[in-house]
């Protein structure tokens, strides 16, 4: 709902939604939501059908491009974005400028923001070829950007990608490998990464894509827009809620000796702003779907890695208690994407810090369908919000000695 409505001098009537509960800032085709019933489609197609049948690389086509490629598209495509996984040398060098202990988010955001002066010649945003071009590029140089964060973060040296790989494997080689030693990517462990980035792969108009067409609005090229997108993304109200929820889970474990119950309680007492993370959405009412998914393959990973984890049973216990609770009943609070998938990351052996690029590395091909299809709507205009002012009226300057 509104919370208020005034007419300003200028514009007429100007409506006041704050986080723009209430407000379409435009027309897509690109993914459904009905929040009350718990669906999500990409192009129409139901998530839990992709989640189960197609690939990464297959549904980033289909958001991209509006419609599930035939075997030879599908086959050109994964060939495009194959041949452009390496980095310019010099963009390697980048690396090198950030501290040891930096977090991956903003060395991600930075090396996808310093695309734009290495691949000069596919920034003309009305330039369909160009932008073809920063599409691949972007597809194919974020997993490579993202392990090589990683890679400075725990002191190892890079290895260049595999084009013989699919994009998964590919990136888990170049993250988990090292130079000169073969590298075994288990099918499982990469089927099941593949999954959650599709489950990850667009959301509609949520904060990171409504940055990407913020940004783009101004015609900002692909890279730029993405590289605010990746930064909207780190906060822990969005995607940094897959580390948030991780960290919970651990003072949970080591602080509070696994007490379910006292953290709730804090958590309603509103203790120093303390919040479930990985719960509530501000979609989502009923369920969000892509948690159910998450949440049983979380089982089936963890059993497959023949790894049993004590953080896995505290945020089912979690679940459980808050489902439970009037609290979060009334509130309509339940787990979203991200409350299970921290535990399936670390049991892959990611680093907590990794959670939210993987989460941007799902989230990327969502961004460009969405830059795309604004960037080619006649009625896009710039993004440009209006404001209630409640400052002061005017009044004269006050020179600095009669202060
Ligand atoms: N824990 C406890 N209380 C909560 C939570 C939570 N996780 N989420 C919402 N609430 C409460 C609020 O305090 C508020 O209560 P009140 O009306 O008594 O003041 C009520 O539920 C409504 O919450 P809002 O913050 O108004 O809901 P909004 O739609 O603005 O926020 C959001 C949605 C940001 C996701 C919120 O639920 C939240 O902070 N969740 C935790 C962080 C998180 O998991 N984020 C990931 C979202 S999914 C994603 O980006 C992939």
């Amino acid at each position: 709902a509104f919370d208020v409505g005034k007419l300003l001098p200028s514009t007429g009537l100007v409506t006041l939604d704050s986080g723009f509960g209430s407000t379409a800032a435009c027309s897509s085709a690109i993914t459904y939501i009905d929040g009350d019933a718990g669906i999500l489609r990409y192009r129409g197609y139901p998530i839990d059908q992709l989640a189960q049948s197609s690939t990464f690389l297959e549904t980033s086509y289909l958001l991209i491009y509006g419609e599930l490629p035939t075997q030879a598209e599908l086959d050109a495509f994964t060939n495009r974005v194959s041949r452009h996984t390496l980095l310019h040398e010099d963009l390697k060098r980048f690396f090198e400028g950030f501290p040891r202990d930096a977090h991956p988010m903003p060395v991600l955001s930075s090396a996808v923001s310093a695309l734009s002066t290495f691949y000069q010649d596919s920034l003309d945003p009305f330039d369909e070829d160009a932008v073809e071009l920063s599409t691949v590029r972007l597809l194919a140089k974020v997993p490579t950007i993202a392990a090589y964060a990683y890679k400075k973060s725990v002191g190892q040296p890079f290895l260049y990608p595999d084009n013989s790989l699919g994009l998964v494997e590919n990136f888990l080689r170049m993250t988990f490998g090292f130079p000169a030693e073969p590298y075994e990517v288990d099918p499982d462990f990469a089927r099941a990464l593949d999954v959650l980035l599709i489950l990850h792969a667009d959301h509609e108009q949520n904060c990171s894509t409504s940055t990407v067409r913020m940004v783009g609005s101004s015609q900002a090229n692909l890279f730029a827009s993405i590289s605010a997108g990746i930064n909207a993304l780190f906060g822990p109200l969005h995607g940094g809620a897959n580390q948030a929820v991780l960290e919970m889970l651990q003072r949970i474990r080591d602080v509070e000796d696994g007490n379910v119950d006292a953290f709730v309680e804090r958590v309603k007492n509103r203790e120093k702003g303390a919040r479930l993370m990985g719960f509530g959405h501000r979609v989502y009412k009923n369920y969000d779907p892509r948690a159910k998914i998450v949440k049983q393959s979380a089982d089936e990973i963890l059993k497959k890695l023949g790894v049993s984890d004590q953080l896995l049973d505290i945020a089912k216990a979690l679940e459980e208690r808050a489902l439970a609770d009037d609290y979060f009943i009334e509130r309509k609070l339940y787990p979203n994407v991200d409350f299970y998938t921290g535990v399936i990351y670390r049991a892959m052996g990611f680093p907590v810090k990794m959670f939210t690029v993987l989460f941007a590395l799902g989230r990327l091909p969502g961004w460009i369908a969405h830059w795309r299809e604004m960037i080619n709507d006649p009625s896009t205009k710039i993004g440009r919000p209006r404001q209630l002012y409640v400052g002061a009226t005017e009044r004269p300057y006050v020179p600095m000695g009669k202060r």
